[in-house]
């Protein structure tokens, strides 16, 4: 399957998750680190059985250099709080490191990052994923599911289904909270209902 794991990553950085952290914050791969406050990396414990995967940080991410803080952070939160998954057990991270935006009038508008973005990205993740081996993997959102996956992945049709990503490691997607908050009306209760039910099927499989 053609997913990041079974993919040969070049030049994957060396070190602790500390180091890597330190390392990434110097990141110039891109040109995003121009324009944003600080690279906003991964958090969590060094060897969590479960690692989250984001797009990238909005406004409040790139504030505080902490993934998921925001609005989509607390839809996440509020998910994970009824299927009974603690934050502080898994690793959440981001596929992208940078806060990417234009500017209309005084505020910062969200910009999807575009592929080259993403790729000149995915060696943090994969330095990541190498680190902390988690043995669950959620993608959130298309984004990092076909980072995960492949460009083949279709978050509509594939969501909630397990893949196995080598022989030690099972991943899934699902829906970023951001497209739930950006739902209408019932849509985003359906939506909603869908996330906790695919992280439910988390909680089962999670030590
Ligand atoms: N959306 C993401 O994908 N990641 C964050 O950290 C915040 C919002």
């Amino acid at each position: 399957m053609d997913t990041l794991l079974a993919k040969p990553v070049q030049e994957i950085p060396d070190g602790s998750l500390a180091a890597l952290r330190r390392q990434a914050r110097a990141c110039h791969a891109c040109p995003l680190w121009k324009r944003a406050t600080q690279t906003v990396f991964g958090e969590g414990p060094e060897r969590a059985a479960l690692m989250l995967i984001g797009e990238q940080p909005g406004l409040q991410e790139d504030r505080e250099g902490l993934p998921f803080v925001g609005p989509a952070g607390r839809v996440l939160d509020r998910a994970l709080a009824e299927v009974g998954i603690d934050r502080g057990t898994l690793f959440l991270t981001n596929t992208v490191k940078h806060f990417k935006y234009e500017v209309r009038g005084t505020a910062k508008l969200h910009k999807r990052a575009n592929a080259a973005e993403q790729a000149a990205c995915r060696m943090w993740l994969a330095a990541e994923l190498a680190r902390v081996q988690p043995r669950l993997i959620v993608a959130l959102g298309a984004m990092a599911a076909q980072t995960l996956f492949g460009n083949g992945f279709r978050i509509t049709r594939d969501r909630g289904q397990w893949r196995d990503l080598d022989e030690h490691t099972q991943g899934m997607a699902t829906w970023h909270p951001s497209a739930i908050l950006r739902a209408p009306g019932d849509r985003r209760d359906v939506l909603y209902r869908e996330l906790v039910e695919d992280l439910r099927s988390v909680a089962r499989r999670k030590p």
